[in-house]
């Protein structure tokens, strides 16, 4: 299965895996495990936005900062400018917060409702140039379903 296949297929389950289930948590937990487990992701998980800062969320990986300022790392960046960014090399991205030594690569996707964005999904590979428009047409359809878990 090329990745069209396997989001296609991914965003079907997790269309059906949160519509009867009105938990944000319990949905979000899911779809960190769906998402991470389709790829060979290094960590998939999600920023919940809390006032001025994001607050870890459900993941799938390894631990991970639990607090991240507005307009500070790729996730803070993201939720500034209300847009994905893909980051093919992290150690090119000024201001890139390094979780793990292991992570090469990232893309980060606002979750908007209402046009404010509530969260982040933070996605980390292990390689370089992981992700690419693919992932972002993907996880941008996928961040459209997360808005109905608020
Ligand atoms: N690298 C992120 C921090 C979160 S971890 O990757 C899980 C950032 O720069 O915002």
């Amino acid at each position: 299965m090329n990745n069209d296949e396997t989001y296609s297929l991914l965003l079907s389950q997790i269309e059906a895996l949160i519509s009867g289930e009105s938990n944000r948590i319990a949905n979000l937990a899911n779809i960190a495990s769906a998402v991470h487990h389709a790829f060979d992701f290094w960590w998939t998980g999600f920023y919940l936005v809390e006032g001025e800062q994001l607050t870890l969320g459900p993941f799938q990986g390894p631990v991970a900062c639990t607090r991240i300022p507005f307009g500070r790392g790729v996730c803070g960046t993201a939720w500034k400018e209300q847009q994905t960014i893909v980051v093919p090399d992290v150690e090119q991205f000024e201001g890139h917060i390094a979780c793990s030594s292991e992570s090469k690569s990232e893309i980060v996707v606002p979750i908007f409702v209402n046009k404010a964005v509530v969260a982040v999904l933070d996605i980390d590979s292990k390689y370089l140039n992981t992700f690419d428009n693919t992932d972002k047409l993907y996880l941008e359809r996928l961040a459209d379903l997360i808005e109905h878990c608020w």
